[in-house]
Order: structure tokens, then sequence, then C-alpha cells
């Protein structure tokens, strides 16, 4: 499971940062941490071919591509080229947005050339803008486009699907006071928890106040009604099923918010001497087992939403939280997006005439087979000053009976996956540009 150290992402980055033309590098500062942009060869512009909606632009390949081909032949849109002008009067260089709206593009050029230097396409619209492309842009953009667009090392980053045939004893394990002090070691941990959706961070000091510190090293703790963080314990009148000594089957987290945190964070403080042990599962290695067994199952699951709720008087006061998700939701290329899964707080009033259907109960205890099968479920019970950190939107957790009167003693935590990207991308600008 360690290969985030040997990921695409991480070899790539490790170029020189010299092949970024530094000329316009201020203008196109969002694609200088792309692997591709770093690996893009720089080939010489030959010549432009107005092709109506497209412009086919020919490259001249540099020997050390090995190509049987000399050239290169790449087709741009208009319409793109437009819309990615970054003169002045289009882009703001310091704020980093666009400045025109896509309605006032003319799509058509009125001429098309290369520059002196060999280094641009020129092209002026209709309309009398003037545009140009860096070529290495141009080569950069060309090289992802021939492959399904995946252009970001941290969201398409590819998942490593586990279960419980990787024992907890296989997964990477990370030093508390390294994630705090150190960030190669940082960035290695956060791509390793978009890459397996689950970590373990070793010896945090066993006192409540350390989950904020590591959130804080990321961004800062998403305030859920629970507060900053959680604390879980025993109690007698629970505001919350977690706080009881009842096992806990296999969920995702917050599934009553319309927006889930996405990363999970729990603390082992204090253990009990028997019981609480912590399970955990794969919810995208087991919908990927149902895509492939049963795929009406699958579809089933894609598109029948539930509701979930929760009712409390908590931190922030009292709240009604309530939310519909399906179980697996899919992004526009058809891959996993996030899984929601809680049978706690599923409720019972359900908006559609689907989600009540038997069909519909029978993909839900289909997805539920899969998730607590003998090979998915990885079973561990924390020691003080571990912190599990996992993906909330794919990794379902629960956990064994807690002795009643343990002094059992967790302190969870979140933070949302877009602080996280962002920090990461940061981390591999800054570390290995
Ligand atoms: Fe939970
Ligand atoms: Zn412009």
């Amino acid at each position: 499971m360690n290969s985030s150290t040997n990921s695409d992402a991480v070899q790539a980055a490790k170029a020189p940062c010299s092949e970024i033309p530094s000329h316009f590098s201020a203008h196109y500062k969002d694609y200088a941490y792309l692997p591709s942009w770093r690996k893009a060869p720089d080939n010489k512009l030959i010549s432009l071919v107005d092709q109506k909606d497209y412009l086919e632009v020919v490259f001249e390949r540099s020997s050390s591509e090995g190509s049987s081909s000399s050239h290169q032949v790449c087709h741009y849109s208009y319409d793109w080229l437009r819309d990615i002008c970054r003169c002045d009067e289009c882009f703001n260089i310091v704020t980093h947005n666009k400045q025109t709206a896509i309605s006032l593009h003319p799509q058509r050029p009125k001429s098309i050339g290369i520059s002196e230097d060999g280094d641009f396409v020129e092209i002026s619209w209709d309309g009398g803008h003037d545009s140009r492309y860096p070529k290495s842009i141009l080569l950069a953009e060309h090289l992802h486009a021939k492959e399904p667009r995946e252009n970001d090392p941290v969201i398409d980053a590819q998942r490593q699907l586990w279960g419980s045939h990787l024992p907890e004893s296989r997964f990477r394990k990370y030093e508390f006071d390294s994630l705090i002090a150190d960030d190669h070691s940082l960035y290695d941990w956060l791509m390793d928890l978009r890459k397996t959706g689950l970590t373990f961070v070793k010896n945090a000091p066993r006192k409540p106040g350390q989950l904020t510190e590591l959130c804080n090293r990321v961004a800062y703790p998403r305030l859920m009604c629970w507060g900053p963080t959680f604390q879980v314990e025993v109690k007698e009148n629970a505001s919350h099923v977690a706080y009881s000594n009842h096992p806990l089957p296999l969920h995702t987290d917050l599934a009553y918010y319309m927006f889930p945190a996405g990363v999970q964070f729990l603390h082992c403080i204090k253990q009990s001497s028997s019981g609480g042990q912590t399970h955990v599962a794969d919810g995208f290695r087991a919908a990927e087992k149902i895509r492939q067994a049963d795929p009406e199952c699958f579809d089933l699951l894609t598109k029948t939403e539930w509701e979930y709720f929760d009712m409390g008087d908590d931190y922030v006061g009292a709240h009604h939280l309530q939310a519909r998700h399906p179980v697996i939701r899919l992004d526009s290329r058809g891959r996993l997006e996030r899984i929601v899964y809680s049978d706690h707080s599923r409720g019972w009033r359900q908006d559609t005439a689907t989600s009540t259907s038997p069909a519909a109960y029978e993909a839900l205890r289909k997805y539920s087979e899969y998730l607590n099968a003998e090979d998915s479920v990885l079973k561990y019970t924390l020691k003080e000053g571990d912190i599990l950190v996992f993906d909330n939107f794919r990794v379902l957790h629960g956990r064994s009976k807690v002795d009643s009167g343990s002094a059992r003693h967790l302190e969870g935590g979140y933070l949302d996956w877009d602080e996280t990207c962002s920090k990461l991308r940061l981390l591999g600008r800054t570390l290995y540009s």
C-alpha cells in the first residue's frame, strides 16, 4: 500500500522547474504544478491550419521523444482557445480570475500565425481581439487531451482498493511528530490518504487537542453540530448512538448533512481493556464488486436517494439536520465519487417512491453484504496515541460493543477534502517544483 512516495505525481513533480517558461508562468500559475506540464517536450512549432471549428497545430518532434513520426499534429477548438486567453484584458493575474463572459467571445479567427521567435501561436479574432498562446501550454494540454482528462494529480489520484487481505500492518504508518514538523511527511501522508482512503498516525500525545493541531497543519477543522472536535466516551443519556456503548455497524459519518465532511479523524486517547474494536471497510471496493457482479443493483444504488436525519441538542444548540443521498455517487465519467451509507441515520420518511420499494431495499442489503463480507472488513484495536484518518466519502467505519463503564475515550474531528486537496497542491508545488 505504501506507494504514495512512488506516485506519478511525486515523480513527475521532481523534474526541474526550469522547464516552466518564466516569461508567462504568472499567467499560467494554475498549470505550473501539473506533472504533464513538466513532461511536455520542447517541440518546435512548424505550421498552423484553420480547420473550421478547430485550429490544427503541427509541431516538429524533438529527437528525445523517440517517435517514428517526425511531426506531431494537434487540434484545439477555437472555443477553448478563446476561452483560455490570458491577456491582461481577459485575465487578472493578481486575482487569477477570468474577466470576460463567454457570451462576448467571438468563435472565429480573422487571422492565425506563429510569432517571430517561434514560441507562440497568435490569433486575431473577429471583433478585434488578439490572443497569443505559449507553445508549452498547447503541448501540455495536448498531452492530457490524448487520454481522459485526468489532469489533476490530486483529484484524479489513482485509488487503490483494499480489503481484509491487507491487514493493518501492511498500511504505512506516519509519526505524529514528523507530520507536525516535516512537509515531506505531510505530503506523503495526504497523498496516501487520497489514494488508499485509510491511514494510521502513531504516537500522538494521549490528550485532547492533538487532532486540532494536525488539522491546522493541513487547513482547519470543519465545525459541525458536534463542535470543532467531539469526544467519543460512554455516556449515560447519550445524545448520539456513538456516545453509547452499543456496537456500531459500518457507516459513513454525517449522512444527514447535504455536504458531509470528507476527511475524518479518530484519536485514541484511552482504550478499553476489552471491546470497542474498530472496524473499517473500503466502500469503493464493495461498490466495484457489485458493479461487476450485479450491474442492475449497482445502477439502483446510484439512482435511489435515501433520506437521513439527525435531531439533537449539542455543541451549537438544537439541530435538525436532514439530507438525501444515493448510496453510490458517480462522477460524469462513471468513476466512484462518494459513498453515503448509515443505517442508524436513515429516516422513516423517504421522498421518492423507489426508495421504499423491495428492489431498493434489496440493493441496500446487497451493498451491506459486500461491505461486511469476510474479505472486506479490517478489524483493528486502536492503541493509545493512534490517530485513524480516513476518507469519509469512501471508507466506512464501525465498532464492536464497548464495555459499559469503560473509560474508552476517542476524540473525533473532520476536515474538508477541498482544503486537504488545496494543501496537497501547495505542498507539491513548493516541495517538488
Ligand atoms: Fe461514526
Ligand atoms: Zn484576451
